[in-house]
């Protein structure tokens, strides 16, 4: 059995990982090697009833020794690890969640549903280094793909909604911290008919705007509110997040001369773990709706088709309701009032799992396929 190291498998990434590797049963595939950045020596999870030593995750020695490495530790870790690992002479197979090594030459985006048959002409070709995507581009990819692979996307803007999670696992919870303050703020207030609700909408503000509202992580109310501004600048005006959808998409798709143009803004909301996004799309052709519900519903199993009425949208295409699913659900499908080769559509889909989790554990399948 190949050798898999696990590095920051304890994280919130590393955990949805963890527990769809054994939903999947991918530990029965594999000898697993549990590594740490803060607790070697310790015992490991168990895996089919027994525990191992957690080994030491800036051992290079011991990293050499691994088949294939997939880390969820985060961008510095790949940054401190990655190049002295390939300098010592290791050829193994690095599987990565983070983004410092996505747009490099010698990597791969993965999200095989899409971009299987680039994967295997990549391995073919000798690529060792395979990067999980952007999670609001691989959620647009999982949803609208079926578009993207048909090439009938002239241009697309993707108006984002992203929730807590993208940030990480204390932004989340400062953001229920947030949630808490500010009905506490109000108190026993909300449950008198007889006051006015601007009184009550006058205390949350003020609750928002005070000293002593958390915002340690996020600096800024999300509560209540949301951020119109996700990553650093970039010199052009974009958001880093804004700035990745193109990039990554061609990326993915494997456009490297004609590249689709994308854009859009980039919103940070009240969700816990679900990314959405509001798209607008310029196509190559005046399909009818029911020819690009046909694409979508054809691309993968997960993308879903919501039918353009309020009940089934307002009960199946939000946060809410897919949080915790594979299932990516696209609706609001409807030519605009520009014109035949315009739709909107608009997507949701869990940021843990496709968004993070889900394109690296099955990019390891497709590793322990190609090596048989
Ligand atoms: N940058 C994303 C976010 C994380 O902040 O939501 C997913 O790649």
């Amino acid at each position: 059995m190949r050798k898999i190291g696990l590095v920051g498998w304890r994280g919130m990434v590393g955990s949805v990982l963890v527990a769809r590797m054994r939903e999947e049963k991918d530990f029965d595939l594999i000898e697993p090697f549990f590594f740490t950045t803060s607790q070697a020596g310790q015992n490991s999870p168990e895996v089919a009833g027994e525990t191992s030593v957690l080994i030491e995750a800036f051992d290079i020695a011991a990293l050499k020794g691994m088949d294939i490495i997939i880390t969820c530790q985060g961008s510095r870790y790949t940054n401190d690890v990655y190049y002295k690992l390939r300098r010592s002479g290791w050829s193994g197979y690095w599987i990565d969640a983070a983004s410092a090594l996505r747009m490099k030459d010698h990597t791969m985006i993965v999200l095989d549903p899409v971009n299987l048959g680039l994967i295997q002409e990549s391995l073919i070709n000798g690529v060792r280094d395979f990067i999980g995507g952007n999670c609001t581009v691989s959620l647009m990819l999982m949803g609208l793909g079926g578009l993207f692979k048909s090439n009938l996307v002239e241009w697309a803007s993707a108006m984002t909604y992203q929730a807590a999670s993208g940030a990480g696992a204390k932004h989340m919870r400062e953001l229920i911290l947030q949630m808490s303050a500010i009905s506490s703020s109000v108190g026993a207030r909300i449950d008198n008919p007889e006051l006015g609700i601007l009184d009550i909408d006058k205390a949350v503000t003020q609750c928002v705007r005070s000293e002593a509202f958390p915002v340690d992580n996020w600096g800024f109310p999300l509560g209540g509110s949301l951020l119109p501004w996700i990553g650093d600048l970039k010199e052009n005006g974009q958001s880093e997040e804004e700035w990745k959808n193109e990039i990554e998409t061609n990326k993915i798709l494997g456009n490297n001369e004609s590249a689709i143009r994308l854009d859009g803004l980039c919103v940070r909301v009240g969700a816990m773990r679900c990314h959405s996004q509001a798209l607008t799309i310029k196509l190559r052709e005046n399909l009818d709706v029911a020819d690009i519900e046909d694409l979508i519903l054809e691309s993968n199993p997960w993308a879903d088709i919501v039918p353009n009425e309020k009940h089934a949208t307002l009960e199946r295409l939000t946060p809410a309701a897919v949080a915790g699913s594979l299932a990516v659900p696209v609706g609001r499908i409807r030519k605009m009032n520009i014109g035949g080769r315009y739709i909107s559509a608009f997507t949701t889909g869990d940021q843990l799992l496709w968004g993070a989790a889900e394109p690296i554990r099955r990019m390891l399948r497709v590793v322990l396929d190609y090596l048989g």
